[in-house]
Order: structure tokens, then sequence, then C-alpha cells
């Protein structure tokens, strides 16, 4: 029998996993998990000093290549750029992984608020990180996933991707649910869908959407939260970490055009 074991499936030597929003709170934790399997990294982010301290972390306890591209997602340039200084350095993509996003957390004019006051320039924007870079960046990167034996593009979704939101989880509290963010993470869900059966057979597609994770929330928001969770608990960064190196490994080599939901069965109920 010529197939691999479990950890030669787990092996991510010698490849090249570019993540955006790599100096986020998700970001960073998946380029440790990859950067733990033998992945060289490329992050991206328009936070220049949170790239800096992400390679710090990943380099204090692996010995990975790691890249940081402070580029901004909403720059029309930014996907041919990227892809230009990837060629250089690495000559292929063999994870992609669009994570960049406006979150429940960012602060912009017009957004947690009521859908009244939703505005339609934030609206705009939070469509150009949160789905538009996805496709603009996949297909800025394709000649280099083609260089990959084993090319792997997760988009990061959310339960409000496929799912509409309940508002009284918020009442009380200054947080809220924006229509883009819900609007911008289902079209990505279906780019998904598009990409995998478009790239195929050559690049995987699939999509993670995770449920909401534990930052400081107000607590009557999450006493409601959990209390709806089956598993008990809001997320933790770490609980991400098998999702993405499944999907990112040859563990899924058969896998394509799925959208795995990582929320502690929240949207089970
Ligand atoms: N945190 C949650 O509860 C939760 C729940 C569901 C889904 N998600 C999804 O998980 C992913 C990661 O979320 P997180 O919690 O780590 O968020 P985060 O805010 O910590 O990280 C997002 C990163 O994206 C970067 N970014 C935003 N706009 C950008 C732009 N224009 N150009 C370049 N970089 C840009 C930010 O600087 C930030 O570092 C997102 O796609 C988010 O929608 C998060």
């Amino acid at each position: 029998m010529n197939s691999k074991n479990i950890f030669q499936m787990l092996d991510m030597s010698n490849r090249a996993s570019l993540i955006t929003g790599g100096a986020g709170h998700i970001g960073v934790e998946m380029a440790l998990s990859l950067a733990e399997l033998g992945s060289n990294i490329i992050l991206i982010d328009k936070d220049f000093n949170g790239l800096q301290l992400a390679k710090e972390s990943i380099l204090n306890v692996f010995n990975a290549q790691v890249v940081t591209i402070a580029a901004d997602l909403e720059d029309e340039q930014s996907p041919s750029k990227i892809a230009s200084i990837v060629d250089n350095k690495f000559g292929k993509v063999d994870v992609l992984i669009n994570n960049a996003a406006f979150g429940g957390t960012t602060v912009l004019e017009g957004w947690t608020t009521t859908f009244a006051h939703q505005s339609l320039s934030t609206w705009r924007r939070a469509l150009e990180v949160n789905l538009t870079s996805a496709f603009a960046l996949s297909q800025a990167c394709i000649s280099l996933l083609n260089q990959s034996k084993s090319a792997s593009i997760i988009n990061i979704g959310s339960i409000y991707g496929f799912l509409g939101p309940d508002l009284s989880l918020y009442e009380g509290t200054a947080m809220n649910n924006p229509a883009a963010y819900a609007a911008s993470k289902g079209g990505l869900l279906q780019l998904t869908r598009w990409m995998a059966t478009v790239l195929g057979p050559d690049i995987r597609v699939n999509a993670i959407s995770p449920g909401g994770v534990a930052r400081g929330q107000p607590q009557a928001f999450v006493d409601r939260y959990v209390s709806r969770t089956p598993l008990k608990r809001m997320g933790r960064e770490e609980d991400f970490k098998g999702a993405i190196v499944y999907l990112a490994s040859d563990m899924s080599a058969w896998v394509t055009g799925q959208n795995l939901v990582v929320d502690g069965g929240w949207s089970v109920w």
C-alpha cells in the first residue's frame, strides 16, 4: 500500500500558505497552526504593527519562513502586488486563506447600528473587503495556485452567512448585526461553491464558518449567546486550528465546495 499515513497527510513542509487578515485574532492562530506543520507563511494585513507582532509570535516558536505584506484589500491594486511579491519569494501558493474582514467589533460609521442607520458607503466597503477581495485575490493568485500540487483555497465565512440574526441577543448592549456582514458572508459561501466546481480538479475550495468568539462582549450578550449554544461556551481562537489544518492539508484531498461550521453547535438549534 502506497498511501500516506496520517502524519504524512498533515505534513505541510515546503508549502506556502497565504493568510489575509493575518494580523487578526483568528488569522494569527491559523498561521501558527500551519507553521507548526512545517508550512512557510505569508501574512497580509493593513495593520503594519500587528503584522510584525504576528511574525514574531510565529518565529518565536517555529522554524518557518514568514513574509509579511502590508496591504489594504480595499485597494484594487493590492491583489496583483501581493501575487507579484509571493511569486518572487516562493513561486507558488499552496494555501490561500481569505480571512480579512470587517467584523462585528470593527468600529465604522453606519455599521453596528439599526437597519435604518446602516450606511450605504459602509455596506460597499464591507462587501469590498469581505467578499470582493476574496474573488480578486484568488484570481490574482491563480497561476501561483496552479504551481502547487495540492492547492487549497479556504474562505472564512460566518454563521451569519447562512442564518438570519436573532437581534434579542443584543438587547441592552451597543452591539448589533450589520446586513452587509451577513450578505458578504453569504456571498462568500456561494463564491466557494462556484470556485469549487470551476477550479477543480487542481484547486480545492472550501469555507469555514465560525460562530461567535469570546472577545470581552457585554455579559448580558455572552449569557444569552452561551445559553443557546449546545456546547455552552463561546468560541476561542484555538477552536479553529483543527478545521484549518484539515482543509489546508492532504487530510481533505477529496473535499471541495464544503462549508465546515465551527460554532459549538449554535447553528443546529
Ligand atoms: N470573531 C468572531 O466572533 C467571528 C465569528 C464569525 C466569523 N468570523 C470571521 O473570522 C475571520 C477573522 O476574524 P477575527 O475575529 O480574527 O477578526 P479580527 O478583526 O481580529 O481580524 C481581521 C483582520 O482583517 C484585517 N483587515 C480588515 N480590513 C482589511 C483590509 N481592507 N485590508 C487588509 N486587512 C484588513 C484587520 O486589520 C484584522 O487584522 C473574519 O473573516 C471574520 O468575519 C469571526
